[in-house]
């Protein structure tokens, strides 16, 4: 896997960043989109968008407010039926009929999405009963390991979503994504909205069960910190397509708009990636 931090491993032949969609290695992507097209009336949101996520990465997904980023994940996920083009999830094409099948993925939506009526173990319950015929107590027990893995404390389990905090709804959300052990996440803006302290640890965390649970992650976020600290690659998306590469590699695009967003103060102030060479 390239880390932004390793771009001299690349093959002499070519440039240290290729500025396309591509790796150096010869993994299979676990998705592959080609040529999405999503049109709502007049708007053309994505125009021929292709985009490869490979296993074991993390891969951040940035683009202006309203570009298409909620859109795409969806269209990945078969949530939202695309207006054309062609996507390839863990080697099964997406038909028109619908989403995948359920136990290969876990989502953390924008909002949180928990459901409002139940309470923080029994939104983690909800897809282990929906799609396992594991026993009640089992499901109960399996809820709470999960609860502290994202450090939840066990006192939240009775609690409604409304009484929990900002950051304790991604926790509880991220622990419901991760409830059936997909092998891939998506996560929708996993820290707006948290503390520095808070999106530091909520990073540390995905990390952690990036190395420990050899997920794939896929998380679109605006938070800089964020990206740096922890995505292999990132995917920008731009005039209704996607550009990506290392995080090194996009910093030195010359898109205009990538210019602006990487180049800016906020921008030059993540100059170096934190993480450390062995990914932790
Ligand atoms: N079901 C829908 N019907 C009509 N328009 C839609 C629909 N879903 C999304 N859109 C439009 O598609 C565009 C992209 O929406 P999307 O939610 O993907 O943006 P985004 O990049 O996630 O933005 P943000 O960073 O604000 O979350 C927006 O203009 C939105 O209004
Ligand atoms: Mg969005």
């Amino acid at each position: 896997m390239i880390r932004p931090d390793d771009v001299s491993g690349l093959p002499l032949s070519r440039p240290a960043c290729s500025l396309t969609d591509k790796r150096s290695d010869r993994q299979e992507p676990i998705i592959s989109v080609r040529g999405l097209v999503n049109r709502f009336g007049q708007q053309v949101v994505h125009d021929g968008l292709d985009l490869d996520v490979y296993p074991g990465e993390i891969l951040g997904i940035v683009g202006g407010s309203g570009t298409g980023k909620t859109v795409l994940l969806k269209s990945i996920l078969g949530l939202q039926k695309a207006t054309a083009g062609k996507i390839i999830f863990m080697s099964d094409e997406l038909t028109s009929s619908g989403a995948h099948g359920p136990a290969t993925w876990g989502v953390l939506f924008q909002s949180g999405a928990l459901f409002s009526g139940l309470t923080v173990l029994e939104n983690i319950s909800a897809p282990l009963l929906e799609h396992t015929r594991i026993a009640a107590q089992t499901v109960k027990e399996l809820a709470l390991l999960k609860m502290k893995m994202v450090g939840l404390p066990e006192g939240a389990c009775h609690k409604f979503p409304s009484e929990l905090s900002g950051g304790m709804i991604k926790r509880a959300a991220l622990a419901r994504a991760l409830a059936i052990d997909p092998p891939i996440i998506f996560l929708d803006e996993p820290t707006s909205g948290l503390d520095p302290i808070a999106a530091e640890e909520f990073d540390e965390l995905i990390l952690y069960l990036k190395n420990h649970l050899e997920l794939t992650v896929v998380m679109i976020s605006h938070d800089l910190d964020s990206l740096f600290n922890t995505c292999d690659r990132i995917a920008v998306l731009v005039d209704k397509q996607v550009i990506a590469d290392t995080p090194e590699c996009i910093r030195q695009h010359p898109h205009p708009w990538i210019q602006r967003y990487f180049g800016g103060l906020r921008g030059k102030l993540r100059q170096q990636p934190v993480r450390s060479p062995d990914g932790t």
